[in-house]
């Protein structure tokens, strides 16, 4: 039997606060986010891009808090959706979600840094607003294109600073003290103490430096439909270019 809008509410308060905004039969969780309607202006802004159908596919979210993208990707649908989070606190409320909207959708406790321990690949990961909160982002990105994407990653940070991206060169001379100064070369700014309130926003990324993460790890950027969302695919490897990953669908 469907809750009631006050049971609703009721296990919505009990459950929060909450970070995603999303409309349970009627009832936001979030309706004062600082974002505004957040994610849906995001995902607003980049729906279009990804496919509106996702029957018989996989999909892992990685960071998933409370469930938004997980039910997107479930109302398209997804045959399978695992969100995962190391915080119960979100994971609770994902469930609670998932339960109100009637989806079956799984979630799991686990960190970004254990996706190894899946044992399996996705056709779909989503790997958003989760980067710049990681105490070992490249690990990260390392891990989740050498263990579970499949296809597509659909990747997005908090950016700041320059939104261009120099063309880079192989190498710099030592002497190039200007490159550094450069608006639109990689920068990664490492925030010690806290950035807009929160001590789990470790670094903030340039444009460049998203990009050139992204690509360090061995992923093809292949659309950036919203400035800080990119669209990304196993990038084959480049005996010549001295990348470390694994060669796509080798395993390391
Ligand atoms: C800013 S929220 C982003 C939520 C959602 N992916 C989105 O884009 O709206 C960051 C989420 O990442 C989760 N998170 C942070 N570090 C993590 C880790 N090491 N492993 C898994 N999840 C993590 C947080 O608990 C939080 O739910």
């Amino acid at each position: 039997m469907p809750l009631s809008s006050i049971e609703i509410r009721r296990q919505i308060e009990a459950l929060g606060p909450w970070f995603h905004n999303i409309d349970l039969a009627g009832v936001a969780t979030a309706p004062d986010h600082f974002l505004g309607n957040y994610p849906y202006v995001k995902w607003q802004k980049f729906a279009s891009a990804i496919p509106t159908d996702l029957s018989g596919k996989s999909v892992l979210d990685i960071g998933c808090n409370a469930g938004f993208y997980s039910i997107e990707m479930k109302q398209r649908g997804a045959d399978r959706v695992l969100g995962i989070d190391f915080d119960e606190v979100y994971l609770n409320q994902a469930r609670f979600a998932a339960q109100v909207a009637d989806m079956d959708i799984e979630f799991r406790r686990l960190s970004v840094y254990d996706v190894g321990a899946l044992g399996e690949r996705f056709d779909i990961v989503l790997f958003m607003g989760v980067l710049y909160h990681l105490r070992h982002p490249l690990l990260a990105l390392d891990l989740i294109r050498e263990h579970v994407t499949g296809d597509l990653m659909v990747f997005q940070s908090m950016q700041r600073g320059s939104t261009e991206a120099a063309a880079l060169e192989k190498n710099y001379p030592f002497w190039d003290y200007q490159l550094f100064n450069e608006p639109d070369f990689p920068k990664l700014h490492f925030i010690e103490h806290c950035y807009a309130d929160d001590p789990t926003n470790w670094w903030v990324p340039n444009r460049a430096c998203v990009e050139a993460m992204l690509r360090s790890a061995g992923f093809e950027i292949v659309g950036h439909p919203e400035q800080e969302v990119y669209l990304c695919r196993l990038a084959e490897k480049n005996e010549n270019d001295g990348a470390v990953y694994p060669a796509k669908g080798k395993s390391a």
